[in-house]
């Protein structure tokens, strides 16, 4: 088959998507020695909590313990989300080489999750594009909603492109496309590419599908072939959103590998240690494993190798 990428970048956001809505408590000694096994597992990128209000989302305070607590690998960038200049001050005092800043295409989720409109979002992340330029902070970007809202219903294409053309003209380095509640399907993933590829190249956008419906790994898939290489996911399906109702967690770190290599894709991830990380976290949260690849090698140990690939990659 043609047309799909050689590698892919797998964009870790368990610590941070995932244990942000997870209602168990989770201390910062667990939340470090999950970024650390994930970065054992040689995922490029691990986003390690954010820096907002504690009163809004009190799963992430402590990020900046987190962040002086890890093993940094040299293979691994560490991001944080921050939605004001607050945010960012306190995500550099505590050594943040990355940081993402989060908009919406839906005018009611933006009040919901960040307590402003979409154009306030935009003003309030300018100083943070700024200030991060100087500081040779890397900065990414994400826009929500983007194959629907749970308070507005309906989100044009066009819409997320003109947010997502806003962050990259801002400075931002990648812009990632949230499918924050999950309904998306793969008809509707493909049209938003063709859409906001036209405002946006193709190589800076990145694929964020939350598994609500069911339906991410097949929306994962339909980028692949509208050349998107780059996608988050969450080890074991963490997480969920906490302004989204009923958003269950993110892809599963362990589930976009498996397809990924039964692709012939190169992700230089493993997956091994991916699904040993997704246990090990299931079992603190005391919750059932959110990913079918972690439970699969979990019920047949022997199984922990790499699927081969299928034939179909390149
Ligand atoms: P606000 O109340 O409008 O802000 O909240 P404010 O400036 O009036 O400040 C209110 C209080 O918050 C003050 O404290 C500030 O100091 C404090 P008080 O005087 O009441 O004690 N504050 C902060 N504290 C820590 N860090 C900060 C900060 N800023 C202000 N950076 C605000 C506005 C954005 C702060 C608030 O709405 C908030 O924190 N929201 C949390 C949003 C969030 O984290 N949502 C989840 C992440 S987004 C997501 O999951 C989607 C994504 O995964 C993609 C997808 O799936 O689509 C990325
Ligand atoms: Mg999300």
């Amino acid at each position: 088959m043609s047309g799909l990428p050689a590698r892919v970048r797998v964009v870790e956001v368990g610590p941070r998507d995932g244990l942000q809505n997870e209602k168990a408590a989770v201390s910062v000694a667990q939340r470090i020695a999950l970024c650390d096994a994930l970065s054992d597992a040689r995922l490029p990128a691990i986003e390690a909590g954010s820096f907002v209000s504690p009163k809004w989302v009190p799963q992430m305070a402590g990020t900046a313990e987190v962040l002086g607590g890890i093993r940094r690998s040299a293979g691994t960038r560490y991001p944080v989300l921050v939605p004001n200049m607050a945010g960012f001050e306190a995500a550099s005092a505590a050594g943040a080489e990355e940081v993402a800043v989060f908009a919406a295409a839906s005018e009611a989720f933006s009040q919901k999750n960040i307590n402003c409109s979409i154009a306030q979002s935009l003003e309030r992340f300018a100083p943070v594009l700024e200030a991060a330029r100087l500081h040779g902070v890397q900065v990414r970007g994400y826009v929500s909603c983007v194959l629907g809202c749970p308070y507005q219903g309906e989100v044009a294409p066009e819409q997320v492109a003109v947010v997502a053309a806003e962050l990259l003209a801002m400075g931002c380095y990648e812009i990632s496309l949230g499918d924050t509640i999950g309904r998306g399907t793969p008809g509707r993933t493909r049209q938003l590419w063709e859409v906001v590829g036209q405002r946006v190249p193709r190589e800076r956008l990145a694929g964020h599908f939350h598994d609500t419906y069911g339906q991410a790994l097949a929306n994962v898939y339909a980028s692949l072939l509208e050349g998107i290489c780059v996608f988050d996911s969450s080890v074991a399906g963490l997480g969920g959103c906490p302004y989204a109702q009923g958003a269950t967690g993110n892809l599963a770190t362990e589930d976009l590998l498996y397809l990924l290599q039964g692709l012939g894709i190169d992700t230089g991830v493993s997956l091994e240690r991916v699904a040993q990380a997704g246990a090990w976290i299931s079992s603190v949260l005391g919750r059932q494993n959110g990913s079918k690849v972690g439970q699969a090698l979990a019920s047949a140990p022997g199984a922990l190798q790499a699927p081969s690939a299928d034939g179909l990659g390149q």
